[in-house]
């Protein structure tokens, strides 16, 4: 069995890739919360998985390389994120700190702990949650839709880099997604994606032929207007 590991495995979109690659990879789940890790890690072995919990704070430099360094591999999705959402002016510089940490410092510690043996190895595939904000901006959004941004630059310049070594790499964008990252406002978001939805598009990604890469992915509700059926 190949192996997948996800970052931001303990809930939301992470959790669902996570649960879905489960059927086809060992599983890999990275996220600081230990104890929804492990019940992860439960749920899988009960549907006659596997699944390894590695509890990390993907943003400790020091810890992700002696947790994962030299990791065998063959998907790793970076997936861990956060996002608070508001006017620049209110924004500290602790929270302007975390996203640039999270979002966007981390794919820096976590893909050079498993990029190496990819490459010897001839074979892999670097997935990168993204985000429609990677592309547009919207009031709220100075760091959060920069640092997405970011990870596109970043995306584009490791898959040209990496891509005659046999390794791909690719950017899933969903938009509004049903997860705890933003609270549900008073408005009807019935219409959301559900994180399971972006899971599917990870697992086509990784499905695709050897020979072929999807390296752009954008994954949006049909309307806001149409609640799901
Ligand atoms: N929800 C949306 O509408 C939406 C839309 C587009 C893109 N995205 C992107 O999708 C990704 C996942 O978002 P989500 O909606 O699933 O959010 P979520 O439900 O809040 O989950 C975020 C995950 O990231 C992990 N995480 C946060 N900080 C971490 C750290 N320092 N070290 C390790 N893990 C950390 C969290 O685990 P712990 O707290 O246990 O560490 C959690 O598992 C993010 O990159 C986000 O930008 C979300």
């Amino acid at each position: 069995m190949p192996t997948a590991l996800v970052t931001g495995a303990s809930r939301g979109i992470g959790r669902a890739i996570a649960r879905r690659l489960a059927a086809t990879h060992d599983i890999v789940a990275v996220a600081r919360s230990g104890d929804e890790l492990q019940a992860l890690a439960d749920e899988i072995a009960r549907e006659g998985g596997r699944c390894r919990a590695i509890p990390l704070d993907v943003t400790d430099a020091g810890a992700v390389h002696a947790a994962l360094d030299g990791l065998e591999v063959d998907v790793l999705v970076n997936n861990a994120g956060i996002g608070v959402l508001k006017p620049f002016l209110e924004l500290t510089p602790d929270e302007w700190r975390r996203m640039v940490d999270v979002n966007f410092n981390a794919l820096f510690h976590v893909t050079r702990a498993v990029l190496p043996g990819m490459v010897a190895r001839e074979a892999g595939h670097v997935v990168i949650i993204g985000s429609i904000a990677g592309r547009s901006a919207f009031v709220g959004g100075t760091c959060y839709a920069a640092t997405k941004h970011a990870v596109m630059g970043f995306a584009e310049s490791l898959m040209l880099e990496v891509r005659d070594a046999g390794v791909k790499v690719s950017v899933v964008s969903p938009g509004s997604v049903a997860t705890d990252f933003s609270p549900p406002r008073a408005r009807d978001v019935a219409w959301q994606l559900l994180p399971e939805d972006v899971a599917e598009s990870v697992a086509h990604l990784v499905a695709t032929p050897p020979g072929v890469l999807v390296h752009r992915l954008e994954v949006r509700a049909l309307s806001p207007k149409r609640p799901r059926g």
